[in-house]
Parts: C-alpha cells; structure tokens; sequence
C-alpha cells in the first residue's frame, strides 16, 4: 500500500467514524472532526504491535528501562532538551494526565488559568473537579493569535495552575521563545504549576519545537506522547516529565489512587519503536500534511472561508466569519450541505464560534473529495 494512502476503517470501531450519524445526522458525511489520523501507523509500529500479540498473555505490564531511555533520546533529538530518566512518569493519556495534576496540585474553588479558544477537556477537567476557570483569552488580530500578557499577568495574581497547550489546539499557534519565556517568568513570579500539554509538539512546520520544561523552572510539568505523532492514540500511552521531586510524588500519589500504574503491553511496544525507529516516516509525514494544507488554503483563497496560518498540528483553524452571519449557518453549510463533518469551532469556547476545525491528516485522494463537496455547496450557496 502507498504510504498515506486512503484507509478504510470500517469494523475497528473508529469513534470519529462512528459517531457520525449521531453528531451530523448522516452517515454520508466524511469525518474531519476527532484528532487521529487516517492515515497508517509506521510499518515499524505495526510489527512491533504484532510480534507483542503473538505472546498470548497480556497481563498487567511494567515499563521497561527501554522506555524511559526512548523518551529521554527523542526529547533531547527532536526538543534539544536534556531530561533525566527519574523524572519521566508513566500515563494513561494526556487528558486523564491534565486531571490528574488539577487534583494533585489544586484545591476545590482554586483558580486554573487557561487561553480560549481552547481543546475541550481543558475546560471541562477544570470544571469537573470544582476548580475555577481563568479564561486568559488570546487576542485575534489581522488572523494571527497572540497572547493579552497584562490580562495573563492578572490572573497568574490569583491562580495556581497554569494549562497550557504547547502547540496551541485549536489555533495550531506555535509559540515562540520569546512568548514561552514570558509565559514562565509570570509564573514564576507568582509560583504558579505550569502543566504544558504538548502532544502535538512533533508535528511543527518551521523551526525545532521549544518545550517550556527546558526553561528549567521547577514547578513545571510537561505531557506528551506518541499518540497524536504516530497515529496510536487508541492505545493509552503517554507520559508526564516532572523535574521537581515533590510533584512528582504528588502527581504519582493521584495516579495511584486512580489505579493507573501499569502500562498498556502494545503501547509501551508502539513508543519504544516509535521513538527509536520512526522518524524518517514522520519527516515524509510532515511532507504529505504541509502538501495537504497547502491544497486547501490555495482551493479557499477566492471563498469568503479563511484559514489562520497553520504553525502546527494536523490541524486547520478556519475562520468563517465571512461566510455567514451566524455559527448555526456556518455549521449548516458544513454538516447539511458539504457533508463534511469538521469540528464545531463553539466547541473550544465562545470565541470559537463561526470558526471550524478542520483535521487534514488524510490522502491526498481524500483532499479532492473534500474540496468537490466544498465547491458543490458554495454553487448552492452562490445561486
Ligand atoms: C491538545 C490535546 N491534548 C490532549 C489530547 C488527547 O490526549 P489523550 O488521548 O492522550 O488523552 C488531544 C487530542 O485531540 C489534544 O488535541
């Protein structure tokens, strides 16, 4: 099969697929919503995957020292971040990862800053242990994002917690040294836990990608896995790199109440692999989703959609503002008439509304379905 090819996924049971008919009423629409990939894991990976579940035992799992060497090679090659092994944490997702740190590092009714538009779960993990959500809101200007510092400075007075998304879901925003240092001196100032999501950190389209746990300040933890990178996030594997020793007790203590603490067998096999063996395969991945981007924007340039300039992520921030007056005709045009079921730009928050998220990880075959049904539903819309 030709890499990046069209893949069916019929009977495995794909959320993004499944869900289709309940979230836009028909089965027709081609989903372009969840953030996984149709596209194939690595060779490399599938094998891996298949010599593991040729044992016929998968019982409870450790993570062997080749994992926490794995990590700590690709954190320092592709971050050029020098961790030690001790501070690197198992996990069972990022998002359970993010729940897990609120509990650990806050109380009931403390605040959590977090920038809207925003991933879902940064709101609704916040919400759902009864902290308080600081909305330090990005500023959108000329179709660029960018930070409201007097306004951030403000809420890091009263917070304790610090979620960031590093790159930025949904903006796709790449942020710069100069930003991330801002970010962490505020922090510092005010002794607030910085918790930086970056699993989409691998996926960047210019430059090397700069984790904020490389400014060395203590109170900050980073989450990542190979999940979004290799297209494996069905398998629950991500870990947390904890520098100082008091939170990682704490993080760990939650951990371990939740009954988390052994590895899935196939997810330690997928990053091991993916993180020693893959890389070639995701600079041609890169290559194909910077082709795919390129397409689209070009196809919307005479449409009244417009793209913000993706940074990172397989991800598109469309901005629909000039399409119609309304979020609910802007989602009618994409569900009822394109049958492209994109991700409701509300869902990220109120500023999120007439835009539309759009997930370009798949064939190029594929790009030119989704650009005729584009064309098809502005011919109605024009008539
Ligand atoms: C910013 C961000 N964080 C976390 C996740 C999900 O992470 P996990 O599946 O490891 O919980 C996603 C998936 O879309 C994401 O975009």
């Amino acid at each position: 099969m030709k890499p990046f090819a069209t893949i069916d996924r019929g009977e495995t049971h794909s959320v993004k697929y499944e869900a289709r008919e309940k979230l836009f009423g028909s089965k027709d629409v081609i989903p372009l919503w969840v953030a996984d990939m149709d596209i194939a894991s690595p060779f490399e990976i599938q094998q891996a995957i298949a010599k593991r579940a040729s044992h016929p035992i998968y019982g409870y799992t450790t993570y062997p020292l080749e994992f926490f060497n794995a990590i700590s090679y690709w954190t320092r090659r592709r971050y050029n971040w020098e961790i030690e092994e001790r501070w690197i944490v198992p996990s069972c997702g990022v998002v359970p990862s993010i729940n897990f740190a609120i509990e650990a590092y806050t109380k009931i009714g403390e605040g959590v800053i977090v920038q809207p538009p925003i991933y879902p779960p940064f709101f609704t993990s916040i919400k759902a242990h009864g902290r308080k959500l600081l909305e330090n809101k990005l500023i959108y200007k000329d179709g660029k994002y960018s930070i409201d510092f007097e306004d951030f400075e403000a809420k890091a007075k009263v917070a304790k917690l610090f979620l960031l998304a590093s790159p930025h879901n949904p903006t796709t925003k790449a942020w710069s040294k100069d930003e991330l240092s801002k970010m962490v001196e505020i922090c510092q100032k005010y002794g607030i836990v910085i918790v930086s999501d970056e699993i989409h950190a691998d996926i960047i389209y210019k430059g090397k990608f700069i984790s904020i746990g490389s400014f060395g300040y203590e109170k900050t933890l980073v989450l990542n896995a190979p999940s979004k990178t290799f297209n494996i996030a069905g398998l629950k594997t991500s870990y947390a790199i904890i520098k100082d020793r008091q939170l990682r007790i704490d993080f760990q203590r939650v951990q371990k109440n939740a009954g988390v603490e052994s590895g899935n067998p196939f997810g330690i096999e997928a990053l091991i692999v993916a993180y020693t063996k893959c890389e070639p395969w995701l600079e041609e991945l890169k290559a194909h989703l910077f082709s795919n981007i390129t397409t689209i924007s070009n196809a919307l340039t005479h449409t009244p959609i417009s793209p913000v300039a993706t940074e990172a992520t397989f991800l598109m921030w469309l901005d629909c503002h000039h399409l119609f007056d309304t979020h609910e005709e802007v989602l009618e045009f994409f569900y009822k008439k394109a049958k492209l079921g994109l991700s409701d730009g509300a869902s990220f928050g109120i500023d999120g509304e007439r835009f539309m998220r759009l997930n370009v990880a798949i064939s190029q075959e594929r790009v030119g379905v989704l650009l005729e049904r584009l064309k098809i539903a502005f011919g109605d819309y024009q008539r």
